[in-house]
């Protein structure tokens, strides 16, 4: 599974809605960290980074934004704009966030501490690693 929708249950009523997410429930790992972007500029594109180990999902959780991924064969073009949803992300796939909505806040859920050592913030690095897994 590399990439995939998480579509979250809602438990609203007349007062509003709530989502709640609990580690290997809702979630395929256990949450280590959490880190949002928001009061992105118009016109950024953000990540443009690869990760070793790292899964994350990530839940649009006001506004809408995008996300590109890159396995290194296929990409892909997600829209998140609904706080009932969350993109999980595996380890060795490439991914830039744009299109960020001017009230856009991204929540990330992410299975490890943050590691610079973890990053391939280089393309061409990430291609040949990927290669390599290949064959
Ligand atoms: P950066 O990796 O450039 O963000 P993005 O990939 O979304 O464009 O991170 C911006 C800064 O924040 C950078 O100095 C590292 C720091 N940072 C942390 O200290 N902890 C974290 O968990 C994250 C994601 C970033």
């Amino acid at each position: 599974m590399e990439y995939k929708i998480i579509k979250f249950q809602e438990h609203g009523d007349q007062r509003g809605m709530l989502v709640a997410l609990e580690d290997n429930k809702e979630l395929p790992f256990q949450i280590k960290r959490v880190y949002y972007l928001y009061g992105t500029k118009s016109g950024e594109r953000r990540g443009f980074h690869a990760h070793k180990e790292l899964q994350q999902i990530l839940i649009c959780i006001h506004g809408s934004c995008k996300i590109h991924l890159d396995n290194g064969t296929d990409t892909a073009e997600v829209l998140l704009d609904k706080p009932t949803e969350g993109l999980y992300v595996s380890h060795n796939m490439w991914r830039e966030m744009y299109d960020f909505s001017k009230d856009a806040v991204l929540l990330v859920l992410a299975s490890e501490c943050y590691n610079e050592k973890d990053y391939i913030r280089n393309y061409d690095e990430f291609i040949k690693l990927t290669r390599k897994k290949d064959n």
